[in-house]
């Protein structure tokens, strides 16, 4: 689909936020570093995004104005962003005392443009240090913070600047400012996801080109989502679902149902014993993720056989995060999508990635407008390694099938009363840890398992729910009658950071 609105992307950690913002008002939006305008091309709007640099800085990002301007449409810098063109224009930026971080009241002076329809004073949200210093002759003051401070300005008919951030919540009418930007754009909302699935479905027709597509299923959002798209498409796929072993009760067997249900027959491919005996003896984590990662590639690429063409769900901040970061999460995040294997079939165009521009949300809203039932597009994440990083130390077929049953059960229970929807995740960690208890007459000496539900965004970062006690007392009475092997049952009350979602 055509961008219809650049984001240029100064690092901020809420640009990718600006871009949601942008589509979820009906305009196709897109990341871009700064100086790649030839991936740009013309756009009916560009946003300059905020940054952590500051202007004044030796190698601080820049900005090819001439380029910006002969674009001819409206420009919107935001923080960073602002601060960088006020500089274009003349004018200067200087260090503000204390960063200034938080709710600020804006005043409105001129309502009209960017501020139209909005009340002469309203909640915006800062984070920044530095701000626009000396305006430039020409530039007019469209809105300041109670000590004066220019917060939004226009330097001509198309160029504007706000200090503040209208993509967060937080900013009252965020949303507003946004959209009176765009309709200076003179451009009509294009994006809508029936639209955009439409011309998704016919651009993967075309990139397969009549080749046999292999893709690997795991019953998560992402890959059946994939799955349905390419049957869209018409593809001859060969959609194959590893069976690690790690998976939960049933889980494997549902899979299969589930995607009967979709029209797809899956390849199920047992591998359990691969996978357990590649993790005998281990308890470190890393090294769990390890050789459950490359035993996937393995067992997967054995059974693809040649491949004509792999099909990845791979989603749009996985690709911003490769591109524009080089922290610790992307590098992880980078390895799984591009190992070896896939990277040499990516050389040969013999990768096909159609989720890769869309957001988590967007492709569970492309995954309804596929047809795809509510509950499978709203099932919890759960990750790759499986219960692997549930079950905390060794893993063995006994302690694997412990786990396994209390988490039907504390699963079950969250169904049955309506908190399975509620939270983000859920599930239970068995840990290798052993209490003294009684059964009957009988001291016992057995494991104990940790009970986890969390509320998130985005896991990034997450709270532990509420539960409520006669929810909670249900699983626990169940486990400690029915799973033999657990005489202690617990509720996670941490919070991520400091602690992760999943105990390993
Ligand atoms: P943590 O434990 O890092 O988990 O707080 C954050 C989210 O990521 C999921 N997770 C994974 N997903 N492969 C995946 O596909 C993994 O190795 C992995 N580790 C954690 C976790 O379930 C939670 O949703």
């Amino acid at each position: 689909m055509r961008t219809q609105i650049a984001v240029i992307d100064y690092g901020s950690q809420y640009s990718q936020l600006i871009v949601r913002r942008l589509r979820a008002l009906g305009y196709f939006s897109k990341l871009y570093l700064p100086g790649h305008w030839d991936e740009v091309g013309r756009p009916a709007a560009v946003v300059l995004s905020g940054g952590p640099a500051r202007v004044n800085e030796a190698g601080a990002p820049d900005v090819d104005f001439e380029h910006l301007q002969a674009l001819g449409c409206p420009v919107l810098g935001v923080c960073y962003g602002m601060q960088l063109l006020n500089r274009k224009f003349g004018g200067n930026v200087a260090h503000c005392g204390d960063r200034e971080y938080g709710p600020v009241t804006m005043e409105v002076r001129h309502a009209d443009d960017l501020l139209k329809n909005l009340p002469a004073e309203s909640t915006i949200w800062m984070s920044h240090s530095d701000s626009v210093s000396d305006l430039p002759a020409g530039c007019e003051v469209l809105a300041v913070n109670p000590r004066g401070t220019p917060v939004a300005v226009r330097w001509n008919e198309r160029f504007f600047g706000i200090q503040f951030h209208p993509e967060v919540s937080h900013t009252e009418y965020g949303t507003e400012i946004l959209r009176n930007f765009l309709e200076l754009s003179g451009e009509q909302p294009a994006f809508t996801m029936d639209r955009f699935k439409d011309q998704l479905i016919e651009d993967t027709r075309r990139e397969i080109a009549g080749r046999k597509v292999v893709c690997a299923v795991s019953g998560g959002v992402d890959s059946t989502v994939l799955a349905m798209l390419l049957h869209a498409a018409g593809a001859d796929m060969h959609p194959i679902f590893v069976d690690n072993g790690l998976l939960r009760s049933n889980e494997g067997d549902e899979v299969v149902e589930q995607f009967r249900r979709l029209g797809i027959e899956v390849d199920r491919v047992d591998a359990t014993d691969r996978f357990l005996s590649r993790l005998a003896g281990i308890t470190d984590p890393e090294e769990k993720r390890r050789r459950i990662g490359d035993e996937f590639i393995d067992v997967f690429f054995s059974h693809a056989g040649s491949v004509e063409l792999l099909a990845q769900g791979t989603l749009y901040p996985d690709v911003i995060e490769s591109a524009t970061s080089g922290s610790q999460a992307s590098r992880i995040k980078t390895h799984h999508n591009r190992v070896d294997r896939i990277l040499e079939l990516q050389a040969e165009g013999r990768l096909l990635e159609p989720l890769a521009e869309l957001f988590k949300d967007e492709v569970r809203e492309l995954g309804a407008a596929l047809n795809i039932p509510h509950d499978m597009l709203h099932r919890h994440p759960f990750p790759g390694p499986g219960l692997a990083v549930r079950v905390v130390g060794e893993i063995t077929p006994a302690r694997l099938e412990v786990c396994r049953a209390a988490d039907a059960i504390f699963i079950g229970e969250l169904k049955q009363s309506g908190w399975y929807d509620k939270v983000w995740q859920a599930g239970t960690a068995l840990l290798p840890v052993r209490t003294v208890g009684v059964k009957g007459d009988e001291r016992t000496y057995e494991e104990a398992v940790s009970l986890r539900a969390v509320t998130s965004v985005d896991a990034m970062t997450a709270d532990w729910s509420p539960l409520p006690a006669d929810l909670l007392a249900r699983v626990s009475n169940k486990i400690l009658n029915r799973v033999a092997g657990i005489n202690r049952v617990l509720y996670d009350i941490s919070t991520k950071p400091p602690a992760g979602i999943e105990w390993e």
